[in-house]
């Protein structure tokens, strides 16, 4: 029989906020679980390629990140909440270095290189080469494997929250999850005081993904059947270029590549992102990405070209080794000819709506990194803001749980009930939603949208979810119904979201509404019976 297990803090994620957080409380003498449902790499985490944009150098300043945050979110970031993030990020970045991240330096050794991205009017992304998740994450990981006070349960999948209402008490709160150990296949209450979502994005909803395959929202569909606020689901944002190959999966072209001088072509060779902003290929994303879908529709073509060909082979080699490496492995070889590359789906803006410490709107529940709604990307996220938030979130957290949180008090939890289900015959149900899912969201919730597709989409996400409702009360739990489930979920309150803004901005563009209002405001959904 299973039986509760007991944690000071349930951190459900280990990518770059979630292993944060566990480091910085085990180092406040807090114990912690950490629940991925993988490997503890399996988050976009591991994948990101550009590196962390922080103010390090003396010729820019706070002030300059801040604006550029401000422009590329496209009148909806949160301007306390941007400059909380800015000046909070030298500091985030001295921590990993202290923590061991071997950051790439400078020819001269004088200290650290820093790339431009996207959006940045000045170098100020430090990275390590062109895998700078990579360094974070294997970095963070080793440190929380080794100490005494990280609890690590790999292959376990947060089914939902455990809170105050759903147990009949009041006041609400949250005190636990209900974790499947997927290797098992047993579900297990754990009772924590303090439960913090960092789960990441949503990005799989979307056929064509950067993003690894558990990108599926997890934590942003439990935390709003628990009654959570989401915000801002719409904005989905498109990296401009992913490698385009039609056996193989998305695999992202850095950013970077267009800061140290990549060109974006027309398939004959036409420069054209001149024509759609005077930054041209280091406008924003969304700019980036809309006037390449428009070129491709445009053209009817399948793709559209970036060139760094142009650069010594030695700079490529160096710069950008994982990159070079992958498309070699594909049959291109960017040292000497230009990439195929497409847009994809990449980053959530939206999410859970939290405050300045990580809270949500139930007591005991926090959200960090991408699962979260902060109000730093607004409308659009600029490159290489995403890790800094993480860093940045994760720490004030840390602080908040550390400061507020009452350790002894926990109510007994019950078991998951499972004496009304059995085992699934026609397990073909999930496979063929999920590919159905991220189909029409591409083709009708993509970069650029209608009335009309919106409500298509809504259509089948109706039909989809009364089909999974009672697959999911028939059957026994597994991995694959639980991010179905989500995704769904996740669908529903993307095209909510979209429908409901009656303009285009930043990565929302509406071909019915195609001007930007002078006044707005967030997308706040509410989930059903909550009044506030
Ligand atoms: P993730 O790193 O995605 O981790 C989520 C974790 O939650 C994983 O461990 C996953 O297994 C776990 N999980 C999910 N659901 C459950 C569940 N139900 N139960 C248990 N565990 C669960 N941003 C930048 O700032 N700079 C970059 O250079 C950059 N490059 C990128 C390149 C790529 C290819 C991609 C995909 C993203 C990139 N980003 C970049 C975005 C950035 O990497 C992510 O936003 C960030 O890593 C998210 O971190 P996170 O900790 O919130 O989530
Ligand atoms: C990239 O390297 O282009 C990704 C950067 C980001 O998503 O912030």
């Amino acid at each position: 029989m299973p039986t509760t297990q007991k944690t000071d803090v349930l951190i459900l994620g280990s990518g770059a906020a979630g292993l944060t957080l566990a480091l910085r409380l085990a180092a406040a003498d807090i114990s912690v679980t950490v629940v991925s449902k993988g490997k503890l790499t399996d988050g976009s985490t591991f994948y990101a390629q550009g590196g962390i944009s922080a103010v390090l150098d003396e010729t820019d300043s706070i002030e300059s990140h801040v604006a550029d945050t401000l422009d590329a979110g496209a009148g909806l970031c949160r301007e306390d909440v941007v400059r909380y993030t800015v000046e909070r990020g030298p500091a985030c970045i001295e921590w990993l270095v202290k923590m061991g991240v071997p950051f790439t330096r400078t020819e001269d050794d004088s200290g650290f290189h820093l790339t431009r991205e996207g959006g940045h009017s000045h170098r100020r992304v430090i990275h390590a080469a062109d895998a700078t998740g990579h360094a974070v994450q294997t970095t963070l990981e080793s440190l929380a494997r080794a100490h005494p006070l990280v609890h690590v349960l790999e292959y376990h999948i947060a089914v939902d929250l455990i809170t105050a209402e759903k147990l009949g008490q009041t006041p609400q709160r949250c005190h636990g999850a209900y974790v499947l150990d997927i290797r098992r296949g047993v579900v297990t209450a754990v009772s924590a005081p303090a439960v913090v979502v960092a789960t990441g994005g949503a990005n799989m909803a979307y056929l064509y993904s950067s993003n690894p395959f558990g990108a599926s929202g997890d934590g942003i569909a439990m935390a709003w059947r628990a009654g959570c606020r989401v915000a801002n689901m719409e904005f989905m944002q498109f990296h401009p270029t992913c490698l385009y190959h039609p056996q193989s999966r998305s695999f992202l072209v850095s950013e970077a590549v267009r800061g140290e001088g990549g060109k974006l072509l027309l398939p004959d060779g036409t420069p054209f992102m001149a024509q759609f902003d005077d930054r041209a290929e280091l406008a924003p994303r969304d700019i980036v990405a809309r006037a390449i879908d428009h070129e491709m529709k445009r053209l009817g073509v399948d793709h559209v070209l970036l060139d760094i060909s142009h650069k010594p082979a030695e700079f490529i080699e160096e710069h950008f080794p994982t990159i070079l490496r992958q498309c070699l492995a594909l049959g291109y070889d960017m040292r000497t000819e230009p990439l195929p590359v497409v847009p994809a789906a990449h980053y959530t803006c939206g999410g859970i709506m939290t405050d300045l410490s990580g809270h949500t709107d139930i007591h005991g529940l926090y959200a960090i990194g991408e699962a979260a709604c902060t109000g730093l990307h607004g409308a659009n996220r600029m490159a290489s803001n995403s890790l800094l938030e993480c860093l940045v979130f994760a720490s004030a957290a840390a602080e908040d749980i550390a400061a507020n949180i009452d350790f002894g008090n926990r109510p007994t939890l019950p078991d998951w009930d499972e004496s009304k289900v059995t085992d699934s015959d026609e397990e073909v149900v999930v496979s063929h939603n999920w590919q159905e899912v991220r189909r029409f969201m591409w083709d009708y919730v993509g970069i650029v949208r209608t009335d009309k597709r919106l409500a298509r989409a809504q259509h089948r996400i109706d039909m989809l979810k009364a089909e999974i409702d009672e697959y999911y009360g028939n059957f026994r739990i597994s991995s694959d119904l639980l991010e179905l489930r989500n995704l769904v979920q996740i669908a529903e309150l993307i095209v909510q979201s979209a429908m409901s803004r009656k303009e285009s901005r930043g990565l929302h563009y509406n071909l019915d509404y195609p001007g930007t209002l002078p006044h707005t405001a967030d997308t706040v959904l509410k989930p059903p019976g909550r009044s506030t």
